[in-house]
């Protein structure tokens, strides 16, 4: 607790006031940051006891300022299962933002698809979860964020939900609506694991988010969660092998619409 408390007291006096909204940036997704104004830049590993982070194509950011005209933190880089982070530095952000006061957090990340209908570059939003994750909760409950026993009925906030595809519709962007798998890689699956995953009902697979949607639910942030389907995972054949230079490029090209789509959503906010 003390440690979430200095990293955020750190945090409070660079930025002076509450924030309502935090934005995660997933893979390729980091140059959201760019449309961000007023912005400043707090690098992680200058912030007291917040984890730092290695992964291609995330940075280690925490970025404050007006976007759409509505002041937010987003955190461009975050800490993944498969780098060796234990589960509480994975979802040490979310609970530094609920000491910043945050009430709503947007997570993006580049994902596979699972369903065979979705095609590279196409964006989907979260309506539900499966964890193939350990627990981030396991462990001493901290009763200052939550209760023991989270309840997850409706991880992803309908309101939101709803607000994603009225924003949608306006600016004519398709948007998928499904569950996201959480995997811990950093192996891609096999073909049988992802005949499985949809199987037991999965859209699309990643190795993110689904930690930090726990924590979120734990401390009572309302999530908004946006997968950007990298590629398709979908192939049984080989004929298509997935490759990490192709998930960036996949979010770098599809940044221009996620980023329409959550300023429009953060503009509604
Ligand atoms: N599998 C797991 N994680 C991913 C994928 C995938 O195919 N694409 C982007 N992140």
């Amino acid at each position: 607790m003390n440690n979430y408390k200095r990293s955020a007291d750190y945090i409070k006096a660079i930025i002076k006031e509450n924030v309502d909204t935090a934005i995660v940036l997933g893979s390729g997704l980091g140059s959201l940051g760019d449309f961000i104004e007023n912005k400043v830049e707090i690098p992680y590993a200058s912030i007291p006891d917040f984890p730092v982070s290695t992964a291609p194509g995330h940075k280690g950011n925490l970025l404050y300022g007006l976007f759409k005209g509505k002041r937010i933190i987003a955190f461009q880089g975050r800490f993944h299962y498969y780098e060796g982070y234990t589960m509480q530095q994975v979802t040490y952000p979310v609970r530094v933002m609920k000491l910043l006061g945050v009430k709503q957090l947007i997570v993006t990340n580049a994902a596979g698809g699972v369903n065979k209908s979705y095609r590279a570059g196409d964006v989907m939003l979260i309506k539900d979860h499966i964890n193939m994750l350990p627990n981030p909760l396991i462990g001493k409950n901290l009763e200052e964020f939550g209760e023991r026993f989270t309840d997850m009925t409706i991880p992803y906030c309908s309101d939101l939900r709803s607000l994603a595809h009225k924003v949608s519709e306006e600016l004519g962007i398709c948007l998928h609506e499904g569950t996201y798998i959480g995997v811990t890689g950093p192996s891609y699956e096999t073909p049988a694991e992802i005949k499985f995953f949809r199987t037991i009902g999965a859209d699309a697979v990643g190795m993110s988010t689904v930690p930090e949607v726990i924590v979120a639910n734990h401390c009572g942030i309302k999530v908004l969660g946006i997968s950007v389907i990298t590629n398709e995972a979908t192939s049984e054949d080989a004929s298509y092998f997935n490759n990490s230079d192709d998930v960036l490029l996949q979010g770098n090209k599809a940044t221009e619409k996620v980023v329409r789509l959550v300023g429009s959503i953060v503009a509604e906010l």
